[in-house]
């Protein structure tokens, strides 16, 4: 039997990760949005692709988190975009909201699932999740370096004209301004970056890379960033599913890794059927650590701020 992934919001990031996903052929697909007719209507039209494509999975539309029984991982992406001048951090408030009832509904149906946090702001939200399900840390993570990091990479490619697949980059830390990007960990080839670009153009990328989503939210005006985050979210999916523990920058509850407790950030993590099956600590200079323990605190004023 294949396995089952639901999609909680079927908005421009939901419907992109559930055709993705429903395209690679490893999971049925249930999209769940609070709009009558908007997941269905998405499914269908996924759905009618498949003789084009030749996916054989299933893809179905509800309103009703019934339908979502028995997943084994639960994507969530309900909840508000940012604007041109938001920071993620400013949907705290509405996403707080919507996002407790929807971790609520998914874990009454599926006690069992990994879930997987897309809405932002994305480190406050894991946390929330992991809060609001009662599950063991483990079993909730959420899509933030995977992200960035591809970000990066295609900052790098461009720059060295070299191709992505020979780039590996890290970026870890929260997922909004207080990222840490992590020169030396990234490399070409094996070669690291610090050796092959100038200290001044390294700082470009990085920088860029800490706006991406907002130069694409400035540059769509009415949404933000959809392709890059679905593509992060397949590849994640797929780990778990497939149980391929591949290790990936994702969002986790930290308990004394890295010197952080309680706190949400982006760290390399080994994703499989269990969900985060191991949180691997690489060996960072003292500088590198305080700008992870910084970001971690970052993220605690917002926890604070939830009151969760
Ligand atoms: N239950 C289910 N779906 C909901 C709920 C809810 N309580 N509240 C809102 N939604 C749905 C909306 O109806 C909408 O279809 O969530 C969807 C969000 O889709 P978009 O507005 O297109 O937003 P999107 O770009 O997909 O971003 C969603 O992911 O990357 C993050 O910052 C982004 O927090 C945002 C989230």
């Amino acid at each position: 039997m294949p396995s089952k992934i639901s999609v909680i919001g079927a908005g421009n990031v939901g419907a992109t990760s559930a055709q993705r996903i429903a395209e690679r052929g490893y999971a049925d697909v249930v999209l769940v949005d609070i709009i009558e007719g908007l997941p269905q209507g998405k499914a269908l039209d996924i759905l009618q692709s498949a003789p084009v494509i030749n996916f054989k999975t299933a893809i179905t539309g509800s309103n009703d988190y019934k339908d979502t029984a028995g997943s084994e991982v639960v994507i969530v992406t309900a909840g508000l975009f940012r604007k041109p001048g938001m920071t993620r951090d400013q949907l705290l408030a509405a996403n707080t909201e919507i996002v407790t009832g929807v971790i609520n509904n998914a874990v009454k149906y599926s006690p069992e699932c990994i879930i997987l946090m897309v809405s932002n702001p994305l480190d406050a939200m894991t946390y929330l999740a992991v809060k609001a399900s009662k599950f063991p840390r483990k079993r909730v993570v959420g899509l933030s370096g995977v992200l960035d990091s591809a970000r990066l990479s295609t900052f790098i490619a461009a720059e060295l004209n070299v191709p992505v697949a020979d780039i590996s980059a890290w970026v870890l830390g929260a997922h909004g301004l207080n990222m840490v990007v992590i020169p030396q960990l990234s490399a070409v080839r094996g070669k690291p970056l610090t050796g092959l670009l100038p200290e001044e153009t390294i700082a470009r990328l990085v920088e860029r890379t800490i706006h991406g989503g907002r130069e694409i939210v400035d540059l769509l005006k009415t949404g933000s960033a959809f392709y890059a985050p679905s593509a992060g979210i397949a590849r994640m999916a797929e780990s778990i599913v497939l149980d391929k523990k591949e290790i990936l920058p994702c969002a986790a509850l930290l308990d004394g890794e890295y010197g952080i407790k309680d706190s949400v950030i982006g760290v390399p993590v080994k994703l499989g059927k269990g969900g985060i099956e191991q949180i691997v600590e690489f060996e960072l200079s003292a500088e590198e650590k305080q700008r992870l323990y910084d970001s971690a605190e970052g993220i605690k004023t917002l926890i604070k701020q939830m009151g969760v």
